[in-house]
């Protein structure tokens, strides 16, 4: 098994990575002595798949557990889903230690997240991450919210699992789109941070479309590692640091936002013209190298995730991007390559630029 750890003082956990771990979360839950009955928040499809394996590891150990399941869609992140998963956990809680569990991607970690953190003030919350995108991202940093009708996100707080337990094989049921949406967070982790991370990813592009089982385990661990890293350095955003995993996410989620987060761009394929993006617009400042460009292009292709977006509002994704979360006091904070491997930090750049920049990635 790998072991990543996030060094947060009291609150530090591991990141335990292993093809077949999601049977041995009930041995991991009782070695840590987390809680003597555990309610799993999930939605239909994931426990059709993993349910009664996460049950059997569970009761295998003795820990009392329930299923609440939500929508599979953006939807369970809603006021009134978090309301229903609280008063299901309240009938189900007998006071003698209840933990929560996420099982599914990011949707269902934010908001068993959220029920965790408010419940009694707070009760342990455990991360079995289901996508790839969860695994390297999502279930890792500790940020859990819900949306209210304004904005996504809106209503949250910083509140770190126990332990998260992730599985490679669980990401076999996974359709080539959805491995396709995590693997732009994961070439991201390597134009942010790691330039050998990024040519691993090159040599062994393919491999990791089979999902090969031991190209997964190591990939899942870099990104584990790096993002625990950040999150170490930058808990809670207080130091500008952690703003570099939002690398691609201002134009990416600009488009996002343009489509209504409809199902034609999903969000790898935003972050991956969003990362682009932000290439072509460190090259027009000189801040970057037309051959980094092209092997991020190359890469992005190869991983088959688009380089261009079709059919968006090029206005609206303009102005989308002034919504974004990361602008301080008024200033948009624009993370730009300097090489593979190495970012930085910008907050002037011209809109003439940014404009260029969108209109070169966007076609029809
Ligand atoms: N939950 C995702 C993060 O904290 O970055």
């Amino acid at each position: 098994m790998k072991k990543i750890k996030v060094v947060l003082g009291k609150r530090s956990y591991n990141i335990c990575i292993k093809a077949g771990m999601l049977s041995s979360a009930g041995n991991i839950l009782k070695t840590l002595n987390i809680a003597n009955t555990a309610y799993i928040i999930t939605n239909k499809k994931i426990k059709s798949v993993y349910g009664k394996r996460l049950e059997a590891s569970l009761s295998k150990q003795g820990i009392l557990n329930k299923f609440h399941i939500v929508p599979d869609s953006e939807k369970a992140k809603s006021y009134a889903c978090w309301c229903k998963a609280i008063h299901n956990l309240a009938d189900f809680d007998k006071g003698k230690g209840v933990c929560v569990i996420a099982l599914g991607g990011g949707v269902v970690g934010d908001l068993a997240g959220f029920v965790a953190s408010t419940y009694r003030r707070g009760v342990p919350f455990i991360q079995i991450p289901t996508t790839l995108l969860a695994q390297v991202d999502s279930a890792i940093g500790g940020k859990v919210a819900i949306d209210i009708e304004c904005a996504k996100n809106l209503v949250g707080a910083f509140y770190q699992p126990k332990v998260v337990i992730s599985d490679p094989l669980v990401l076999r049921s996974l359709p080539p789109r959805q491995i396709r949406n995590g693997l732009a967070e994961v070439i991201k982790y390597g134009i942010i941070l790691d330039k050998k991370f990024f040519s691993y990813l090159e040599n062994n592009i393919s491999k990791i479309l089979k999902l090969n089982p031991a190209c997964l385990e190591h990939l899942i661990a870099c990104c584990s590692k790096l993002k625990a890293e950040v999150v170490s350095a930058d808990e809670e955003e207080k130091t500008g640091y952690r703003s570099i995993l939002n690398f691609g996410h201002t134009i990416g989620h600009a488009i996002e936002a343009s489509v209504s987060y409809g199902k034609s761009v999903n969000h790898g394929e935003a972050v991956a013209v969003g990362m682009l993006c932000a290439f072509d617009i460190a090259l027009m400042l000189n801040m970057a190298k037309e051959r980094d460009l092209i092997r991020l292009e190359a890469l992005i292709k190869k991983t088959g995730l688009p380089t261009r977006v079709k059919g968006i509002n090029i206005a609206k994704v303009i102005k989308a991007t002034s919504y974004d979360k990361k602008i301080i006091r008024g200033k948009k904070r624009w993370v730009l390559p300097v090489a593979i491997g190495h970012v930085a930090v910008c907050s002037k750049v011209d809109d003439s630029i940014i404009r260029e920049a969108i209109k070169k990635r966007f076609c029809g």
